[in-house]
């Protein structure tokens, strides 16, 4: 059964362009078909995957232009991009009816094709993000290993348990993981305890230590396993997705 995660935190810079991307890869690499969708305007996953000139993107797909199309970036890992003109979508959307629903009702028709669908959210909790919830099966949220990493989380919690209530009653939060990670620093250990007490249940046993590679192969468009397998990126991601790999073998009902 296909599952359809979103990776969010409506804070910016915490790594989730860069995890849907190297997770994304990484369960490709462990033999799963993977769909990325960049729902973010600001489009940094398509231009990290060195996607900035299809005619085939979210928004169309959003505003009813054309269905979704999926770009091949290489066997069993597709994207579907995204551009600037979708941070007119929330506005241009708001008057429609069920337009919660969109996404859900796009995905439909293609979702069978893959294993795994990851969608990039946007830093911000408005149309786009509800519209990834209510799609969604779990919702992943990495946090970024620093003073104030769990300031505004309330706020995220607070929407997901809204979404689940009024839209999406099989949402949950699939796992919270750590990224930018360097263990030299004492703070980020502090910070590290802080986030595992306040969620004992959802912390990932991998954590995304700090790696300049990770932002290198951003620049070349590509993931991290093309750009550097044997790098400390690699390595966690690769972990990372095994780890979700076995949570999600571990609910499939018998
Ligand atoms: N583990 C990491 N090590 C080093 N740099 C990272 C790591 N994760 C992300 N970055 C860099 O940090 C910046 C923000 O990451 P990004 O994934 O775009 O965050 P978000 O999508 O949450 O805004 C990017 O420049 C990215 O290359
Ligand atoms: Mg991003």
């Amino acid at each position: 059964m296909t599952k359809i995660i979103t990776i969010s935190n409506h804070k910016g810079g915490v790594g989730k362009t860069t995890s849907a991307i190297n997770i994304g890869a990484g369960l490709n690499k462990l033999g799963k078909k993977v769909l990325l969708i960049d729902l973010d305007p600001q489009a940094n996953l398509s231009q990290n995957l060195g996607i900035t000139d299809s005619n085939r993107t979210i928004y169309g797909a959003l505003r009813g232009l054309h269905g979704l199309e999926p770009t091949s970036i290489k066997p069993g890992f597709d994207l579907i991009p995204s551009t600037l003109d979708l941070s007119g979508a929330e506005i241009e959307l708001s008057g429609e009816a069920g337009r919660e629903f969109i996404l859900k009702e796009l995905l439909e028709p293609i979702k069978k094709k893959y294993d795994f669908i990851l969608i990039d959210s946007p830093p911000s909790l408005g149309l786009l993000t509800i519209n990834a919830f209510t799609a969604s099966d779990e919702i992943f949220i990495p946090l970024q290993a620093e003073f104030l990493a769990l300031q505004g989380l309330t706020k995220l919690v607070e929407v997901i348990n809204k979404i689940k209530k009024r839209l999406n009653p099989s949402l949950k939060i699939g796992g919270v993981f750590i990224t930018q990670y360097d263990s030299r620093k004492v703070l980020n250990r502090d910070v590290v305890e802080a986030i595992k007490n306040h969620f004992p249940k959802e912390i990932l046993s991998t954590s995304i230590r700090d790696n300049i590679a990770l932002a290198k192969a951003q620049t070349q468009g590509l993931d991290i396993f093309r750009y550097n397998q044997k790098s400390q990126g690699a390595n966690d991601y690769l972990s990372l997705s095994k780890e979700i790999l076995k949570i999600k073998n571990f609910k499939k009902p018998k």
